[in-house]
């Protein structure tokens, strides 16, 4: 049973503020620009759940074609926690990626988040650890590039599906560097600047985009390392990066599309994939 007086309307760019202070009580990184990039590219999947007038938590949605979305942002106000809203919105968003035939539906869950996705059907893909390198507490800013970011295909197989729409945006937030066909990306951040995507198909290459990254800045950093890639978990290491918390990929659906995870170096975001 959900609490009383619960509705749930969609999110404008006018719920952001209300998102970012959700996020900062849970200690998330996420940034203004990270708020507006999702609800301004999937605006009617993104919602806010309400206990009478007042909001009390948001869910976001983004869909890559009809083969794969994610959903991100689930935060609950701590005041209003255990009362089934979680679960409610959760179902919600379920519900509209099944009207638009979405195959298969993944998330990155904490260990609070993950036994509310277990009962909804979401089973682990794979586990990975958020790694951090401290640094200037005040440069978290990154400066974005200004060139246009060419999308390269290779990404389409790391990822498992085609999401050249949605890096478009990313890396008009982002510092982004390319190597032949691999690529990565650095971006502003709340508490750390926050590194990823890097998608390459060989790790020399990785490790290069990856040292060019961080030369960017000398301010704290966190990378979200897939755990199945051995390789990725030894540049962390190598890098200086520690784990700070654990994370856990799931999916629900009819099909998983599981990628390459071994050309996935860094994520690009646990909120959408
Ligand atoms: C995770 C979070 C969204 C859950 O919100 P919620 O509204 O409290 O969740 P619900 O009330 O719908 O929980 C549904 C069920 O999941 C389980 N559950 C929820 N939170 C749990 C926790 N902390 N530990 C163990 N089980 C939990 C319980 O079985 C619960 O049912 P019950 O309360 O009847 O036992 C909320 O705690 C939150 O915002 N946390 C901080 C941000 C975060 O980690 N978000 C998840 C991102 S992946």
């Amino acid at each position: 049973m959900v609490a009383e007086g619960f509705t749930i309307r969609e999110m404008t760019t006018g719920d952001v503020d209300f998102g970012l202070s959700l996020g900062e009580m849970s200690g998330w990184n996420q940034v203004r620009t990270d708020w507006l990039r999702i609800v301004n590219y999937e605006p009617q999947g993104c919602f806010v759940g309400m206990i009478n007038r007042t909001p009390v938590s948001t869910i976001t949605t983004t869909t890559y074609g009809t083969e794969l979305a994610w959903i991100g942002m689930m935060l609950v106000h701590p005041d209003y926690r255990r009362q089934g809203i979680a679960s409610a919105l959760m179902k919600h968003a379920i519900a509209w990626l099944d009207e638009r035939q979405i195959q298969c539906i993944k998330l990155d869950a904490t260990p609070a988040g993950a036994p509310v996705y277990e009962q909804l059907g979401f089973q682990n893909e794979w586990n990975f650890h958020r790694y951090s390198r401290e640094g200037e507490p005040s440069e978290t800013f990154v400066e974005a590039t200004s060139s246009t970011f060419e999308i390269h295909s290779i990404d389409e197989a790391a990822f498992g599906v085609n999401r050249s729409n949605w890096l478009q945006r990313l890396a008009a937030d982002s510092h982004a560097e390319t190597y032949d066909s691999d690529f990565g990306m650095l971006r502003s951040g709340r508490l750390a600047t926050y590194l990823g995507p890097v998608i390459a198909e060989k790790s020399s290459t990785a490790e290069a985009l990856i040292g060019q990254l961080l030369a960017k800045t000398n301010g704290p950093v966190f990378w979200d390392v897939p755990g199945p890639n051995a390789t990725a978990v030894e540049l962390a290491e190598q890098f200086g990066f520690q784990q700070v918390r654990p994370l856990t990929r799931m999916w629900r659906g009819k099909k998983l599309v599981p990628g390459l995870v071994e050309h996935q170096f860094a994520l690009a975001s646990p909120a959408t994939g």
